[in-house]
């Protein structure tokens, strides 16, 4: 039985900072261990103040542990303002100088189905796997305001509970392409975490912590990893439907 953590804070920076303490702590912790760690990050606007932020606050050497993939990706190449990989880079994978062979980004300018079998072979290489699944330490994953998370979209819930790690979708307003984990890695995973900001989630976060509303077609509501260890960060905004 998941129990869903939730930590609300005034504002989108304060959220960071709580976040990247929290990454310190998982970082300094995991090293101590010498455990090599496997983390998925999230995509969109709202990680890219944690970017600015753990980019200031941590130090290369501590992420020498650390493997870094991405739970979605839109299929534009690495160069597009749209990429997150080309976002993460940016902001923190170029300042912290992080090794290229700890970087695992999802090609979006290759062919969408070819790519997404290569990634779904790539985690299943590298990572543990359990029931058919990779099993990352530590997922990212955002919000969308229809509900979405990764890039699997309401009305896709076929793909949620695909038996692949990693499918195509395609936004429903902007026909984009995508590239995906599935539901099986999210919940496969040792630790989820959403980082959610902004006046424009609040009526999705409500229905999906009420359960009102249509929070059965919201993909986010499946996110309950077996280990149990799923924590919503949110600034009051996200939160002023509660
Ligand atoms: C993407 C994401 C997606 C994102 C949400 C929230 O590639 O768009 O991974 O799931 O996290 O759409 O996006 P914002 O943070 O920009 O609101």
């Amino acid at each position: 039985m998941h129990r869903r953590r939730h930590y609300i804070y005034p504002d989108l920076d304060t959220l960071a900072a709580a976040f990247v303490c929290e990454l310190s702590r998982f970082l300094s912790e995991t090293a101590s261990l010498k455990r090599t760690v496997h983390v998925a990050l999230s995509g969109g606007t709202t990680p890219l103040e944690v970017f600015r932020q753990l980019a200031r606050a941590t130090r290369p050497g501590e992420w020498n542990h650390v493997y870094l993939y991405w739970g979605d990706e839109r299929c534009v190449p690495a160069g597009d303002p749209e990429s997150n990989y080309g976002s993460a880079r940016k902001y923190f994978l170029k300042p912290l100088k992080i090794s290229a062979k700890q970087i695992h980004p999802i090609r979006g300018g290759r062919d969408p189905a070819r790519e997404a079998s290569r990634y779904s072979r790539l985690l299943t290489d590298r990572l543990p796997v359990e029931d058919g699944f990779p099993v990352f330490d530590w997922i990212w994953l955002g919000l969308g305001e229809d509900g979405h998370t990764a890039s699997i979209f309401p009305g896709q819930i076929e793909l949620w509970k695909s038996d692949q790690p990693c499918v195509v979708t395609q936004h429903p307003v902007t026909g984009q392409r995508r590239i995906s984990i599935t539901g099986g890695v999210v919940n496969a995973a040792r630790r989820v975490a959403f980082l959610v900001a902004g006046k424009s989630k609040s009526r999705v976060v409500n229905e999906i912590v009420m359960k009102e509303g249509r929070y059965m077609d919201y993909p986010a509501f499946y996110a309950a990893p077996v280990s149990g260890n799923v924590e919503w960060f949110l600034d009051m905004d996200a939160t002023s439907w509660l």
